[in-house]
């Protein structure tokens, strides 16, 4: 179905699978197979099958019928792509900052998804200090915007790979940004921060529309894995927050392990985080968080699903 829904050419997933499918030696049936289904396209009839696990944790989270039926509804659409712009632009299509994503990125604009986007734009108020620690910064789609704003901001990241994406985009957005490779839970810290951007490894299940295939892949064993990391590191940035700082939790995925469990476990261990209520119409609240509502950027092409938590320390 990927190959249907996918932003990449035909030939290169084409190509991509035939690769990958050398490992197991099936690379002519995956060749034949593939060239065969898009030699026919135009006579495949495709049937909506959502898997039973991912169905769940959706239903779970959105009790809404409507939001339910409509992100039903995007699994079986290709996904819009979005770019934000550095400056206020009267002719975004939202928030003066954010375009479509065609084919051509504009200069000035880097890719970000609108609930992205929606995030830090609602949250950037909390920080009363604009030196901001970002912690799981690249490819750097936060801390740009974040800059845009006004920050400055101190990125860290673990992965080399990830980095060089961050530096590409700053190089090319010809900005100034500090960026480091630091494996945060390895680091000593000695300084202490008042705003900090923890944006925690995920599952990324929120991200379904443009990577289908998380959906066949909700795993428990897995995500209590990710919750681990997640408590880990959100442990670990408490310990370097200032006294009345603020700390945002934000992952690209809706399950309640790595959401509304993770802010249950660290609230029940420290009894001076406060949470704090956000001001946006296009987010769901929930217990400890909000949920990016989708079906608020149904007119403009829909939206990935982030969860946010906004922690002060007391
Ligand atoms: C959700 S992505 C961050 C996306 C980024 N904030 C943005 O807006 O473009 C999570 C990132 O966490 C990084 N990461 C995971 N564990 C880490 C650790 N222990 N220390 C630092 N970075 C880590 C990963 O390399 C990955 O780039």
């Amino acid at each position: 179905m990927l190959i249907f829904f996918s932003n990449k050419p035909h030939h290169a997933i084409v190509n991509d699978s035939v690769e990958t499918s050398k490992i197991f030696k099936k690379d002519a049936l995956v060749n034949a197979v593939l060239r065969k289904v898009l030699r026919d396209k135009d006579n495949i009839k495709f049937g909506k099958f959502i898997y039973p696990k991912f169905k769940k944790v959706l239903d779970k989270i959105f009790s809404s019928k409507s939001i339910r039926e409509y992100i039903y509804q995007t699994l079986f659409e290709k996904p819009i792509n979005y770019q934000v712009s550095l400056v206020d632009k009267q002719k975004a299509i939202y928030e003066k900052r954010v375009f479509l994503l065609k084919k051509k990125l504009k200069s000035n604009c880097f890719v970000q998804d609108i609930g992205n986007f929606e995030i830090i734009k609602s949250t950037k108020s909390f920080y009363h200090d604009k030196d901001i620690l970002d912690i799981c910064a690249a490819p750097g789609g936060k801390s740009i915007l974040l800059h845009s704003y006004g920050f400055k901001v101190s990125a860290i990241d673990k992965s080399q790979i990830q980095i060089n994406k961050f530096y590409e985009n700053i190089r090319r957005l010809n900005l100034k940004i500090n960026i480091k490779k630091i494996d945060f839970l390895k680091e000593k810290f000695l300084d202490k921060y008042n705003s900090i951007l923890l944006d925690a490894p995920c599952s990324a299940l929120g991200t379904f529309k443009r990577n289908p295939d998380v959906t066949t892949k909700v795993d428990q064993t897995q995500i209590k894995k990710h919750q681990k990391t997640q408590i880990e590191i959100l442990e670990k940035s408490l310990k370097i927050l200032k006294k009345n700082g603020f700390l945002i939790y934000v992952v690209c995925s809706f399950h309640p392990f790595e959401t509304i469990d993770v802010i249950d476990k660290i609230s029940q261990k420290h009894n001076n985080i406060k949470i704090h209520n956000i001001n946006s119409e296009k987010m769901i609240k929930r217990k400890n968080g909000y949920f990016i509502n989708p079906l608020k950027f149904k007119n403009i092409g829909g939206s990935d699903v982030f969860f946010v938590s906004v922690l002060e320390k007391k």
